[in-house]
């Protein structure tokens, strides 16, 4: 962007309709606040300068808008006296004499406003010479909005808010989005003008349109046709409606990309996943956080992964995942549990009912059933028995399991942590390892077993155990 701007961002209402503990604008859709999703639209734009009024929870959006962009200014609105002052602590906000070029007002209780957007109102702007240019909407139902009004040639005059408007203004369904691209040297003159003499007794930053025209300096709206963009947030289920819209965007962009989606009303995706062409996502499945699914792959049914990297052509079915990587190849599910540092090597297998934790499972490894793999490494090539278990925790520190290349353990082992497995070795069923297993040897630890004729002719007699036995016997004898 080479012309000056300065975003100022509004976030210091209340939000008293969200009922919540938590400030409106740290509420989610998407895998982002919605003040991150305001943060990103600016940043996508390129905007440098960003500022973010901040007041009401001040503290919670602070600390969130600082992670969020730990380039922009803080500026706290101690009273909320309206947009007015908002936009006013804003400026305030930039070091003295800094120019601030065109100032894009936006509010951080709008998520879905897209960066594209906000290009087109500055671009409008400026190809206007004009000191406001206004993003407008035409709505179904205005009720609450400022209105938009306009003379008998269509030019902008004024905006009402809807607490202000006569029956006639409250008419029009040309609704302010509140969204605004304004000269600042005549934002910081107008908002020394403003008056709190309205139905709300609020600084109205709307009134610096009607200012505009008085001085005769060139206002104008642009109009979006896309309502959706324009909606803020009051309550959660307006939450629950922009997540819906969110995500049937995003599952159209990578449908339109080539992804195929079976139920694109039952996947969800994040804003932050990336998936790349013929992916498959099955019915059920939640891709969050900063998921990434490479070409080929086959994701669900009913599987949610968060911050997992998934390989060409893997396939995950059933599962549940997170801060995880499943290379190319490799097979997850069903119905596997993959913790934080899961490490599945190219060709691997994590099979059913298997959980596993910080492991990291080599290059064709497989752990095909019911099993718990914790704080452990499996070399390249090497086979888990049925129902193994990693005993990582003696009940105060965690211990690592280290297994060899194309080792074979047994069905239902158990490996005492800090234990050693070498290349190539195997274990028999039931082996409960608790020392260190050489390369190439073969460890048991169960018992020789033991018969003890007729034991349940003496302690069950009479039990159909019993007769089941007898009748066998007498069959063993007629057929001698
Ligand atoms: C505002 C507009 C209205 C527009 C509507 C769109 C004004 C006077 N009215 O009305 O024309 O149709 O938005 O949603 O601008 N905020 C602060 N500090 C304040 C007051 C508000 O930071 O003192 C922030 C809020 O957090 C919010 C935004 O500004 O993000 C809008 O505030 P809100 O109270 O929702 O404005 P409306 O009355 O809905
Ligand atoms: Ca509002």
């Amino acid at each position: 962007m080479d012309a000056k701007v300065t975003a100022i961002v509004l976030a210091a209402g209340a939000g008293t309709r969200m009922r919540s503990e938590r400030a409106k604008v740290l509420h989610e859709l998407g895998g982002r606040s919605m003040l991150g999703h305001a943060l990103a639209a600016v940043r996508e734009l390129g905007v440098d300068r960003r500022v973010i009024v901040v007041g009401h929870q001040r503290d919670q959006v602070e600390t969130a808008a600082t992670a969020l962009d730990p380039d922009a200014l803080i500026a706290v609105q101690h009273e909320r006296k309206g947009t007015g002052d908002a936009v006013r602590a804003g400026l305030d906000a930039l070091p003295d004499g800094t120019d601030p070029g065109t100032v894009l007002i936006t509010y951080g209780d709008v998520p879905l406003l897209a960066a594209d957007t906000l290009g087109a109102v500055l671009a409008e702007h400026r190809s206007g010479s004009r000191a406001v240019t206004v993003l407008s909407a035409e709505v179904g139902d205005p009720t609450g909005y400022g209105r938009i009004l306009r003379d008998e040639h269509g030019a902008v005059t004024a905006i009402r808010e809807h607490k202000d408007a006569s029956e006639a203004e409250r008419s029009v369904r040309e609704i302010n989005s509140g969204i605004l691209a304004v000269d600042g040297a005549f934002l910081d003159r107008a908002l020394d003008r403003l008056t709190p003499q309205n139905a709300q007794g609020e600084l109205y930053l709307t009134d610096i349109v009607g200012f505009a025209v008085a001085d005769g300096l060139p206002v104008g709206a642009h109009v979006l046709e896309d309502v959706w963009q324009t909606e803020g947030v009051n309550d959660r289920a307006q939450l629950a409606r922009l997540a819906r819209e969110l995500n049937d965007r995003i599952t159209r962009h990578w449908m339109l990309a080539g992804v195929t989606i079976i139920d694109p009303a039952t996947t969800w995706i994040d804003s932050d996943v990336t998936l790349a062409p013929d992916v498959t996502i099955r019915p059920g499945t939640q891709l969050l956080g900063a998921t990434t699914v490479a070409g080929g792959a086959t994701i669900g049914p009913d599987t949610t992964l968060r911050n997992v990297e998934i390989g060409q052509g893997a396939t995950v079915e059933r599962a549940h995942g997170s801060d995880a990587v499943i290379a190319a190849g490799a097979t997850v599910g069903p119905f596997a549990y993959l913790r934080p540092g899961t490490e599945l090597g190219a060709n691997g297998k994590i099979g059913a009912f298997v959980e596993t934790k910080n492991a990291q499972i080599g290059e064709g490894a497989k752990v095909p059933h019911l099993s718990y793999i914790g704080d452990a490494e499996i070399g390249e090539g090497s086979n888990i028995g049925a129902g193994t278990i990693t005993a990582n925790y003696d009940g105060e520190r965690k211990h690592r399991t280290v297994i060899g290349r194309h080792a074979k353990t047994g069905s239902d082992n158990v490996f005492v942590a800090p234990v050693e497995i070498g290349d190539g070795a195997f274990t028999g069923a039931g082996t409960i390892v608790r020392e260190d297993i050489p390369p190439g040897a073969l460890a048991v630890s169960a018992g020789g077993q033991r018969i003890m004729d007729g034991w349940v002719a003496r302690r069950r007699p009479g039990s159909v155990a019993h007769e089941a036995a007898e009748n066998a016997a007498q069959q063993e004898e007629n057929s001698q």
